[in-house]
């Protein structure tokens, strides 16, 4: 914990998990939060990830105390905060418009919150912090005289002084450019983990959620889809919107017609595919989707035959070829099917060399194949 072990004033204390038990929230006749329930592990990294309008800031917003839930509770630990106020909950909210005070410098907007709090030693908790977010030579500068990354590193430093038990955490990258923001996913993550907080994060990026979160929260429409470690998530996606809004999936849209050994067999048109029956998210009837993603399939100029069947489809037509230098990305027409993705590590020296209009196969290797709900 290091030198946020102490507790301060102004809080109710609340130490533990974040809980958020079948809350509700709705505006009029719309619900923008559906009876959502989930538990962040104190001292994790959580994402909350999904398409505008889902119900993100809502949900973040009902943490901090800025909105009350229509119906449900709020917890931290054994304490039941809902209800209360936000100053009374040991909860802070970095935004993605940092609002710092223009005409203070960088120390005295990271002091404001512990002086009218009345912490004797404001001024050395906000030294403390700013050498945590390594700003300590900017300490004496307005927030005009600061880049983004470093504007935002203050704003992470202000909420961060009041020693939060959660810090709540929306779209904080969002004006940033695609470098600062991966050099300031670094650093969020690396405060993460030296203050041992727990961080509850909004973004609309899977990659940012992927790559800093220990658990991450696919939202739709109000409600979670999965949840779980991101390459979990990643591999086994159990709805068809995780399997492409968590990276690309090639999917098919069939009926179950039975069983082979351990796997399912799925079906539509003359195509046959199957996946392990433990990788299926639905039962062993009626409709199913099926689901491979781009990087683990291979392109093929030849049918690759029947020890394959199953785990490969075609022929199909070849819409386009892009080289990446890295990979190469290949885009097919498969009749009654639809577009799928081949996405190939340039590894081999003796590359296919089709042209846009050639029949191609697609296969895989079938352990990676797996079944969504609709
Ligand atoms: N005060 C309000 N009154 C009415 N509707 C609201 C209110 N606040 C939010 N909503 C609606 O609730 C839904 C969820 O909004 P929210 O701000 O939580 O989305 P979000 O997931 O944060 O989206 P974004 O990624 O665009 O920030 C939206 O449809 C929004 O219009
Ligand atoms: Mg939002």
């Amino acid at each position: 914990m290091g030198i946020f072990s102490k507790s301060t004033g102004g809080f109710r204390e609340a130490k533990g998990d974040l809980i958020l038990e079948n809350v509700t929230k709705s505006f009029a006749t719309f619900t923008a939060v559906d009876d959502l329930s989930l538990t962040v592990p104190r001292g994790s990294f959580f994402a909350l990830l999904g398409p505008s309008g889902c119900g993100k800031t809502t949900t973040l917003r009902m943490v901090a105390g800025l909105e009350q839930p229509t119906a449900g509770r709020v917890k931290i630990g054994s304490t039941d905060l809902t209800g209360s106020r936000p100053y009374e909950r040991p909860v802070n909210t970095v935004f993605q418009s940092y609002a710092l005070f223009p005409h203070l410098t960088v120390r005295d907007n990271v002091a404001f919150g512990p002086k009218r709090r009345g912490v004797a030693d404001a001024v050395a908790e906000a030294n403390k912090t700013l050498e945590l977010v390594q700003l300590s030579h900017l300490a004496d500068r307005k927030p005009t005289q600061l880049s983004g990354g470093q504007q935002q590193r203050v704003a992470v430093a202000r909420a961060l002084v009041n020693h939060p038990e959660v810090l709540l955490l929306d779209e904080p990258l969002g004006a940033l450019d695609l470098k600062l923001r991966r050099e300031m996913q670094v650093e969020l993550k690396r405060i993460q983990m030296e203050v041992g907080l727990t961080f509850v994060h909004v973004t609309h990026d899977q990659e940012e959620a992927m790559t800093m979160a220990d658990t991450v929260a696919v939202m739709n429409l109000g409600k979670i889809e999965q949840m779980g470690a991101p390459e979990v998530l990643y591999d086994l996606p159990r709805t068809k919107f995780v399997a492409n809004f968590l990276g690309q999936s090639n999917l098919l849209h069939g009926t179950v017609q039975g069983t082979d050994g351990d796997s399912v067999v799925i079906g539509s048109g003359d195509h046959k595919v199957k996946v392990r029956q433990a990788r299926m998210a639905t039962g062993e009837g009626g409709e199913a989707i099926f689901g491979v993603r781009p990087e683990k399939t291979r392109i093929h100029d030849t049918d690759p035959g029947p020890q394959l069947s199953g785990a490969s489809i075609g022929p199909g037509t070849l819409l386009d070829v892009s080289f990446s230098g890295v990979a190469t990305q290949y885009l097919v027409e498969i009749p009654g099917v639809g577009r799928w993705a081949v996405y190939e590590q340039n590894l081999d020296l003796d590359r296919i060399d089709n042209k846009p209009g050639d029949q191609v196969w697609i296969s895989w290797n079938p352990g990676h194949a797996f079944g969504v709900r609709s």
